[in-house]
């Protein structure tokens, strides 16, 4: 059931900051030539480009259809989406791209026998979730990004259910990252802090205030979580296959700029919420991911400490 047995791999939105350490990491597993990545724009210099085949590939797009029997394409990693910051800006794209694009592949899925790789985000849950998130709860996000996530979750569940597509997923926290910048989020503070910190002036303007948690993960433990997840049986998968939660770590921005300023003492933050605030505080504090512990023997391996270290080595 696991990763290609006889098929190669697609990811889409692979120059984003998660599919540029996903592809990187497959084409470790698999081979370069085994793992297409593809995007709706091109960076010439940029490694998924560089280091294997990389298409031009827009989700809307009906060459989705064509390209899965055309590369042999047997698991495609759907990572092209719209964040959150920039879903509140421009809803109807982020539900056009979020859903309709989400559909697209899904179709090609059920057409050719692919199996699916949805990432799903702590944006489901909204203000009325317990903040320390449980599996199963009502799932009523006040974004335009949150309610595309939770559609597809259902339309993910939908094509298991009714045409047996092996759709699978994970409610992602805010990733952190050293390989790309970020744009579009609101989780995105904690890796530009981290810019500012090793920057000249060593000073940053955090958009949300100092006590605000969230759910954050290192990248990787977001790889290790979305290749577990893809290796496992399909008989491992339970109802939560298209939305697992997993948690890594939990803080705030006072927190995660204490802990850099242990390596860079000289490093100011000062709090500027802005309208992210508002996003940030319809979303839980922690996650409960017992069900992924149980089903898949999700654990995560980055505490704080570790991960600040890790990421002022690298970008230093
Ligand atoms: P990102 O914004 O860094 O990358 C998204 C990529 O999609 C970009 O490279 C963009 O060019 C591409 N894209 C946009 N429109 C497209 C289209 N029409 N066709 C093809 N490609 C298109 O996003 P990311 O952080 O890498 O997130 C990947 C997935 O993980 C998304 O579904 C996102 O919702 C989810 N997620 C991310 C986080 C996080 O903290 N990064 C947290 C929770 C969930
Ligand atoms: N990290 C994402 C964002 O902030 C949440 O899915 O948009």
């Amino acid at each position: 059931m696991s990763e290609v047995a006889d098929g190669r791999i697609l990811v889409t939105g692979a120059l984003g900051q998660i599919g540029t350490d996903l592809v990187e990491r497959l084409r470790e597993i698999h081979g370069s030539e085994m793992v297409v990545a593809s995007d709706i724009r091109e960076i010439p210099d940029h490694p998924c480009v560089l280091n294997g085949p990389f298409l031009i590939l827009d989700v809307l797009s009906d060459k989705i259809l064509k390209l899965v029997p055309e590369e042999n394409i047997q698991t495609i990693y759907h990572l092209a989406a719209i964040l959150s910051a920039n879903g509140e800006v421009n809803p109807e794209l982020c539900e056009s791209i979020n859903v309709d694009g989400t559909r697209n592949i899904l179709e090609a899925a059920r057409i050719h026998g692919s199996r699916v790789f949805i990432p799903s985000s702590i944006a489901v849950f909204g203000p009325d979730a317990p903040k320390h998130a449980p599996q199963i709860t009502a799932l009523n996000p006040t974004t335009k990004y949150g309610m595309t996530k939770v559609d597809c979750e259902i339309m993910g569940m939908m094509y298991w259910i009714n045409h047996g597509v092996d759709v699978r997923g994970i409610r992602y926290p805010g990733i952190i990252s050293w390989k790309s910048q970020v744009s579009g989020g609101t989780t995105d503070y904690a890796v530009d802090i981290f810019h500012a910190a090793l920057s000249e002036g060593k000073s940053y303007d955090c958009f949300l205030k100092a006590d605000t948690k969230l759910p954050m993960m290192y990248m990787e433990d977001a790889i290790k979580a979305t290749i577990s997840l893809m290796d496992e049986p399909l008989e491992s998968m339970s109802l939560a296959r298209c939305g697992y939660n997993v948690s890594g770590l939990s803080f705030c921005a006072e927190e995660l700029f204490s802990e850099i300023k242990k390596h860079i003492p000289d490093f100011i933050c000062e709090y500027k919420p802005d309208v992210r605030q508002n996003y940030a505080d319809s979303w839980p504090d922690s996650i409960d991911d017992s069900v992924a512990r149980k089903d898949w023997n999700w654990q995560p391996s980055f505490e704080l400490e570790e991960l600040v270290e890790d990421m002022i080595k690298n970008l230093s």
